[in-house]
């Protein structure tokens, strides 16, 4: 799996920088092709030399060689990634990447990697344990990382507790895995829904909702990642989708929206509705900017917007996968179940907002996943990175 990889080997300045060489031993063995980055704390623990011979690639540390003058690209090695390993990875290191603190080569490297991170920290007990570095983990995780948890033992300064980092055994065999899981949507044709749609009222003024289209997006990257070919059909959001796979068609209104998603649907494996779409819209759009009047109050009569998951159910031919999701305030459960059989799908994902934490604009959510058949999937608070994983392996 990890044959012909490229693989940035990250190490900081840990007593655990001597696992790092065996690490890269086995990375190697494995076939990848591997690119160590070094802080310059790093290099008080372990010397480049070893790892540059073992690699079979100069080691990088600095922004720039001292001899030369050459520069090292941390975007075009942050582009040339599969993936990164940071191993290990001190409460220094874990908290600038938490928070953009670009001072050496290899933060800068995990900014403007695109490819999935692992992170596998090392440091004493208490350090690990500190709401700081706790807090600075779960930051990590919601942006997408992968931690690769350290485990208990007697650590450097003789202490017993958490903050062993992982054996270089177990971080391969994490990576192996992820990449093995990697193609299980190979072949198969996606459409997902995400954002929030504008129901015009003039030029300037819209009604609209909170939804912010991470979870869609989120749900396009993993499914992109596991060899979907993917059609995102996007309300207004403020972010981007990265994968090459992921075709993206912006749309502003339910209508547009609608028109889009009944036009690529017949050709597609398996749909999920993840839009916060309008249930009403301005019956009339006007040309002009409504003005305001002395006296009179202007009434905006709304209609129905069409339910975009509900046609798609009634499309919906033998072998396709119609999933929704149902974003309640109360009586969760039956809600989520009547709109699964009212609109004909196979799963609906329910996320509650009395769950801080979950729903709109959050970059995390809990959801608990309800099957036509009748089975149910809760699970635990996580990123939405992570969610979007358990959605769609409970789909496959
Ligand atoms: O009925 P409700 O809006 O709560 O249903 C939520 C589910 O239906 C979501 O999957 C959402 O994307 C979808 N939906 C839709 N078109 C609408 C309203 C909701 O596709 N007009």
């Amino acid at each position: 799996m990890l044959k012909g990889k490229h693989i940035i080997l990250g190490i900081t300045g840990g007593i655990a920088a001597y696992k790092s060489v065996y690490l890269l031993r086995l990375l190697i063995k494995a076939g990848a092709e591997v690119q160590v980055i070094i802080t310059p704390s790093g290099k008080e623990f372990i010397t480049p030399v070893t790892l540059s011979a073992l690699s079979g690639k100069p080691v990088v540390s600095e922004f720039f060689s001292a001899n030369t003058g050459e520069w090292h690209s941390h975007v075009d090695l942050g582009l040339w990634a599969d993936a990164m390993v940071i191993a290990p990875a001190t409460a220094s290191s874990i908290a600038k990447m938490a928070h953009g603190v670009a001072d050496n080569m290899l933060i800068t490297t995990y900014l403007s990697a695109k490819a999935p991170v692992f992170i596998a920290p090392a440091m004493d007990l208490d350090m690990f344990a500190h709401p700081t570095t706790q807090n600075n983990i779960e930051l990590l995780k919601s942006y997408g990382n992968h931690i690769i948890e350290p485990t208990s033992g007697e650590l450097a300064s003789h202490l017993v507790g958490k903050g062993r980092m992982a054996e270089p055994e177990s971080i391969v065999e994490k990576l192996t895995a992820f990449f093995a899981t990697g193609k299980d949507l190979q072949g198969k044709k996606m459409l997902i829904t995400a954002g929030p749609t504008y129901e015009k009222i003039d030029p300037v003024r819209f009604i609209g909702n909170y939804s912010s289209g991470k979870m869609g997006y989120a749900l396009a990257e993993e499914a992109a990642r596991r060899g979907a070919q993917v059609t995102l059909v996007s309300g207004p959001v403020a972010i981007k989708a990265k994968h090459p796979a992921i075709k993206v068609i912006d749309v502003e209104s339910a209508k547009q929206m609608y028109d889009k998603c009944v036009n690529i649907f017949p050709d597609v494996d398996i749909a999920i509705m993840c839009a916060a779409v309008a249930d009403y819209a301005p019956e009339k759009q006007s040309d002009v900017k409504i003005k305001r009047e002395k006296d009179d109050i202007p009434v905006i009569k709304l209609v129905k917007n069409p339910d975009i998951a509900a046609s798609l159910g009634k499309m919906k031919t033998e072998g396709q996968i119609l999933v929704g999701f149902a974003l309640e305030t109360n009586n969760e459960e039956t809600n989520a179940q009547d709109k699964m059989q009212r609109k004909n799908l196979d799963a609906i994902v329910l996320n509650s907002l009395n769950d801080s934490g979950a729903g709109f604009g959050t970059d995390t959510n809990k959801v608990t996943i309800f099957f036509a058949d009748g089975n149910k999937k809760m699970y635990d608070m996580k990123s939405k990175a992570e969610v979007a994983k358990d959605i769609i392996d409970a789909i496959i």
